[in-house]
């Protein structure tokens, strides 16, 4: 059996932000959705999805990710004739915010590029996962294909050219994804910035100098290994993702609780209006206690680390 592997992602600084070109720090995380493609008789490509994911989350996607698919077989040449099926599984438990259809549409890319022997490299699939992240976002801006195709800690700016610069920790930290379970549509949570930009262009200014300036200081201060600053600096950008708009009430709620329980920084993280936050939490014990108080009031979480 043939497979390729995406792996999921969590954006630790300015998401959003980065659709207009300020920088953003973004995680890979271990979880990851597994590719496979075999051959089949008949019936031209088809798609079978066992990914585990939140109620409603798959068929909330279904459209965008046909689109996506046939994004992805027209960049790799592929026609969507050839017989064979491709199975998407793996570990990554999908929902809004944790990158799971850049990490989808990555798997899709490497499992196809082995099945057909393309030879291509990182960054070809990178492009790829691009194109087929087009079919759920619109206009993405690469952030979330990045972590899923090269993984670890990436510091990325969106440009005519993007960049991509690994980030280096002494040691890996601790963190709690927390899952509100609303399935969130990233595309109109784009465009409702968008549209509040273009009313209150100066307002919106503002807020995105402060996102901008805050990013460099987010990588220094996970350069020195600094937590307790890392972690004052994702409770300013989770204000800063207030104001322009993109949390919820139950994003609220999972940051205090989290804040509540010790964490030493929480935010929201990915497109937001539902889906994932995440709370910084250092240590094995203070990643327990977090996580313990987000699943007593009923949520979902995800215990993994960045910087591996
Ligand atoms: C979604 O994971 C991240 C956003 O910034 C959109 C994008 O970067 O394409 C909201």
């Amino acid at each position: 059996m043939i497979e390729g592997k995406g792996y999921g992602k969590c954006i630790l600084f300015n998401e959003h932000f980065v659709v207009y070109n300020i920088p953003s720090i973004v995680s890979a995380i271990g979880d990851y959705t597994l590719a496979t493609v075999e051959a089949t008789e008949s019936g031209g490509v088809r798609l079978i999805d066992d990914r585990p994911a939140t109620p409603g989350y798959k068929e909330g996607k279904l459209e965008h990710q046909k689109d996506s698919l046939r994004r992805i077989l027209e960049a790799m040449g592929i026609d969507s004739d050839e017989n064979l099926k491709i199975t998407l599984g793996g570990t990554l438990y999908c929902a809004s915010g944790v990158g799971a259809s850049a990490a989808s549409c990555t798997a899709i890319a490497r499992a196809l590029n082995r099945y057909f022997d393309m030879g291509m490299d990182d960054d070809q699939i990178n492009e790829i996962a691009y194109e087929g992240e087009k079919g759920y976002h619109g206009t993405p801006s690469g952030v979330d294909n990045a972590a899923s195709t090269y993984g670890g800690l990436i510091w990325f700016v969106r440009g005519e050219e993007n960049t991509f610069e690994p980030i280096s920790l002494k040691e890996p930290v601790e963190i709690v994804m927390g899952n509100t379970g609303k399935v969130a549509n990233t595309k109109a949570a784009v465009a409702g910035v968008r549209e509040r930009k273009e009313k209150y262009p100066e307002k919106y200014e503002e807020i995105f100098e402060k996102a901008r300036k805050l990013a460099h200081d987010a990588r220094e201060a996970l350069e020195a290994q600094d937590t307790k600053k890392v972690g004052e600096l994702m409770n300013r950008n989770h204000s800063l993702l207030q104001d322009i708009e993109v949390s919820d009430e139950d994003l609220d709620m999972l940051v205090e609780t989290a804040r509540s329980a010790g964490a030493v920084g929480a935010k929201m993280t990915g497109g937001g209006l539902g889906g994932y936050m995440v709370a910084l939490t250092p240590g094995k014990k203070l990643q327990e206690a977090v996580a313990k108080a987000m699943e007593d009031k009923g949520f979902r979480v995800l215990r993994t680390r960045i910087g591996v």
